[in-house]
């Protein structure tokens, strides 16, 4: 067990299961994308070591940009609104895959998709290392999922706690 904060943590998912799980997503998109050159849109800052294990994996060509997303306060019913930051690229007509850490309620994913959809990439596919199911509001289609979990807090491997924990090289599960 680990502390982080306040907060007690248990192991969860190990080192091995998870670049295991993520070779065999790399695989997957190895077949899927053969001859398309795809562009990794990888969502920061949680996605940054799931992205370079994934990449690492992808034996076809392909290319990789990165973005934040900004939370700021609107004024429409949807209350908080995140706005895509850093994509400079052009993608109209590309294969685009939305590389993101958790899909949680599954909010900032769908508007995410809304805003990168807008650019007319040629096709658009979402990677999540995980997945939880139970918490999703907002249904998404996830091509690629590491693991579907369920529905508790965890962090490491890229994911934090209040800024701590994204160097943990394996997932761990708060605690009962
Ligand atoms: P959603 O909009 O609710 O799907 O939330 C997605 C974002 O919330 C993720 O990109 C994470 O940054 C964060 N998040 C959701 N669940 C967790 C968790 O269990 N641990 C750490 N961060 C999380």
């Amino acid at each position: 067990m680990i502390q982080i904060h306040d907060k007690h943590f248990d192991i969860f998912i190990d080192q091995e299961t998870l670049e295991a799980r993520i070779a065999k997503l790399a695989e997957q998109i190895d077949h899927d994308y053969a001859g398309r050159c795809p562009l990794l849109i990888a969502v920061l800052n949680g996605s940054f070591l799931f992205v370079a294990e994934l990449m690492k994996n992808i034996r076809i060509d392909c290319e990789i940009t990165f973005i934040r997303l900004n939370s700021y306060e609107g004024t429409g019913t949807t209350g908080k609104v995140k706005q895509i930051l850093g994509l400079s690229e052009e993608i109209s007509g590309r294969d685009v895959v939305i590389i993101e850490d958790i899909v949680d309620t599954g909010h900032t994913m769908a508007e995410l998709l809304g805003q990168v959809t807008a650019k007319k990439p040629r096709s658009i596919e979402i990677a999540t290392m995980l997945h939880k199911p139970e918490a999703t509001r907002i249904p998404v289609t996830l091509k690629y999922v590491g693991f579907a979990i369920e529905n508790k807090f965890v962090l490491g491997y890229g994911l934090d706690y209040d800024g701590l924990g994204r160097n943990l090289p394996c997932i761990y599960q708060l605690a009962e």
